[in-house]
């Protein structure tokens, strides 16, 4: 159980967290997405009106192959987010994740911040917690499989992501950093529960994903390099506190990771991947599907959106799927089969970074 003063730092690097995202560029200053070229088809040979976004993750059938990432819960102004960002997956169908879980779990009363989602018919939802939270921290015990279970109940997930999230834990102040014995924990997690393994900025490898697969879960959200850098978010906080060894520390690892269309398709073991991380558009929705994903997940190019409200939301999701349809039209896919097939070159970065990685 946390105490009061952990407690309160807690909820205070949730706040940060937000506000550093909506305000701040966090961004690494190359588009890997842009690496991925889809082919112009000329003669498409479908009509736009018969394009068809539907999607299916996790044996759940999507609008569109998008997923709300997991972004907020846990203190005061969470359950607004959160009912924002429910409202307009329910209205186009997509999937939608919480943020960590952790806090409710000590802290009852902060439950409702999360489970304002179940008030939205959401096709697919997915709980939250983290790999350093399954294993022990100094004195705190390890979760349990029960309180797993619990946070799935809380916001009635059809999967728990289990985020993994070291170079977060790393950079900033007493971060989590004991690491063993996280594979195990996942397993014995992904032995009674529907687990989704999910990075937060960093990336997964091919052997990272061949042993989460072997551990059994369902799924792998890549969470790969590209777009928020949680790295960089610790810059802001660190430097705002006065404490240059930690922004200095945020500094250096700003850009550490795998980009994500790189861990993609490293990733792609034979589970559903869900490719976040620095999708900024439909025409990036439609790259990922290319490059294998079964779905894209959005968090940094939602979140100013979210804060200002429903209708901001709503027109930013609505261009989002009109580009994604556009894209779908130009290279002739009238269904994410299609698109999924549809030929595309990757270039730059990501080729050199798939050329070379070694594992
Ligand atoms: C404000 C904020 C809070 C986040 N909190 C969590 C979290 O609690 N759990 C988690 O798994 N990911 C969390 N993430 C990471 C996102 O789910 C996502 O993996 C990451 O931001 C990369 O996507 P993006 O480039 O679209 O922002 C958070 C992201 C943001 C912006």
């Amino acid at each position: 159980m946390a105490g009061d003063g952990e407690r309160r730092l807690i909820e205070v690097r949730k706040s940060d967290h937000i506000e550093i995202c909506a305000k701040e560029d966090l961004g690494v200053g190359y588009s890997y997405w842009d690496d991925i070229k889809l082919v112009h088809n000329a003669l498409p040979e479908v009509d736009f009106d018969d394009i068809d976004t539907s999607a299916t993750l996790f044996g759940r059938k999507l609008g569109a192959p998008i997923v709300i990432s997991a972004i907020t819960g846990g203190y005061g102004k969470a359950e607004e987010i959160n009912r924002t960002l429910a409202s307009v997956a329910e209205r186009y169908g997509l999937g939608m994740g919480v943020g960590s879980q952790r806090a409710a779990l000590e802290n009852p009363e902060l439950a409702c911040t999360y489970s304002v989602i179940k008030e939205f018919e959401i096709p697919l939802r997915i709980g939250n917690l983290g790999v350093p939270q399954l294993v022990k921290q100094g004195l705190r015990a390890p979760l349990t499989i029960d309180e797993g279970r619990a946070a799935m109940e809380m916001v009635d997930a059809h999967v728990l992501a289990i985020h993994l999230n070291y170079l977060q834990e790393v950079v900033q102040p007493e971060g989590d950093t004991n690491t063993k014995g996280g594979l195990k924990a996942i397993e014995r997690f992904a032995s009674s529960l529907p687990i989704m393994a999910k990075e937060t900025g960093a990336g997964i490898s091919r052997s990272v994903a061949t042993r989460l697969k072997r551990a059994g879960v369902k799924g792998i959200d890549v969470g790969g390099l590209g777009g928020t850098s949680f790295s960089a978010v610790e810059y802001y906080r660190a430097r705002s506190a006065g404490d240059m060894t930690r922004a200095n520390l945020g500094e250096t690892f700003w850009d550490w990771g795998i980009p994500t269309p790189v861990s993609v398709v490293l990733s792609s073991v034979g589970l559903p991947v869900v490719a976040t991380g620095g999708v900024r558009s439909g025409l990036d929705v439609a790259r990922a599907v290319s490059v294998g994903a079964s779905a894209a997940g959005l968090a940094g190019r939602l979140l100013p959106a979210a804060l200002e409200g429903e209708d901001a939301l709503t027109a930013e999701i609505d261009t989002i799927i009109q580009e994604l349809k556009a894209a779908m039209f130009l290279v002739g896919a009238k269904d994410m089969e299609a698109l999924g097939a549809a030929n595309a070159l990757v270039t730059g970065r990501s080729r050199e970074w798939l050329d070379n990685v070694m594992e």
